[in-house]
């Protein structure tokens, strides 16, 4: 099979830039040059980075990743530090400077790769956040933010600038108490919950997520399925970059286009409403 590259005009025509999925195309078209969309939870292993490679495949935006572990996005995408001398996010940062993203071509998104040292050099979040805002005006791109588990300065930079905050949670007790805990935390944030890994759906588990959205008016987005193959993929490109999409993988990209397409509807609300 061959592989080859989406033509891409705009960070939404690989989303199916289909009017059924958004309400008003040409207003997303003028917000997602400027969206910056954050994968954060409290709890690790949820899903973030997984959601955060494929949004910002989908979005053509340029993914930043704040997570200084391996099994982060940057080592996904096949970038190693240990060959290079230079560290582009901490060098971007220190000498504040916008960083060129590293280009992904025909099959990952563009990418401003971690390094292990930023774990130590992170600055503090109020300064990161204006930098970041910088990046984006110039950029004029949608930028997907993944990060480590856990609240810390790049994190709080990264939902502080959000227009959107996704949170992965699985239907399981600690992560539903770390969601608990995280939207309890940030009243009044951007924040959509997705639920990930859905299989069977456990009723008193729907339930308490219900509970939490309504108790902290944080809506849910669609849910994605529980797909045993992604955990083992070794392949470095974005699931949702192959062309054509192999039949096991069509029914998870159509979900993860949903969620694209309902954070830009929720993006959109939030701006309609700020500007009354
Ligand atoms: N919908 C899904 N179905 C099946 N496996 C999934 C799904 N989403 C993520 N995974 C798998 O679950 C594991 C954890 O996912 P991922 O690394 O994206 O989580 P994370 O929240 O970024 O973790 P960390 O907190 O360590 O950064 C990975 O092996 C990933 O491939
Ligand atoms: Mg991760």
């Amino acid at each position: 099979m061959t592989v080859t590259e989406t033509p891409t005009k705009h960070g939404l025509d690989r989303i199916g830039g289909d009017p059924t999925m958004l309400s008003d195309p040409p207003a997303a078209r003028q917000l997602v040059e400027q969206l910056i969309v954050t994968v954060a939870a409290w709890k690790g292993g949820v899903g973030k980075t997984e959601l955060a490679k494929e949004l910002a495949w989908l979005l053509d935006a340029v993914l930043i990743d704040f997570d200084w572990d391996h099994g982060n996005a940057t080592r996904a995408w096949g970038y190693r530090h240990e060959a290079r001398t230079n560290a582009p996010l901490i060098d971007a940062v220190l000498n504040g400077r916008t960083p060129r993203p590293l280009s992904g071509g025909a099959a990952r998104p563009d990418l401003v790769p971690c390094h292990p040292d930023w774990v130590h050099n992170q600055p503090e979040s109020e300064q990161l956040a204006a930098q970041i805002q910088r990046w984006s005006a110039e950029w004029r791109r949608p930028i997907v933010l993944d990060t480590h588990p856990g609240g810390g300065e790049a994190t709080y930079a990264a939902i502080g600038v959000a227009n959107v905050i996704l949170v992965p949670v699985l239907l399981e007790t600690r992560p539903l108490e770390a969601l608990e805990g995280m939207v309890e935390e940030l009243r009044g944030y951007p924040i959509m919950i997705v639920p990930n890994m859905i299989a069977a759906a456990p009723a008193n588990m729907v339930k308490w997520l219900s509970r939490i959205s309504e108790t902290y008016q944080v809506p849910v987005t669609s849910t994605v399925g529980a797909y045993s193959w992604l955990g083992q993929r070794q392949l470095r490109m974005a699931v949702s970059a192959r062309t054509p999409i192999p039949a096991r993988s069509r029914t998870y990209v159509d979900e993860v286009k949903t969620i694209a397409a309902e954070a830009i509807e929720f993006a959109l609300r939030n701006q309609k409403e700020e500007s009354r």
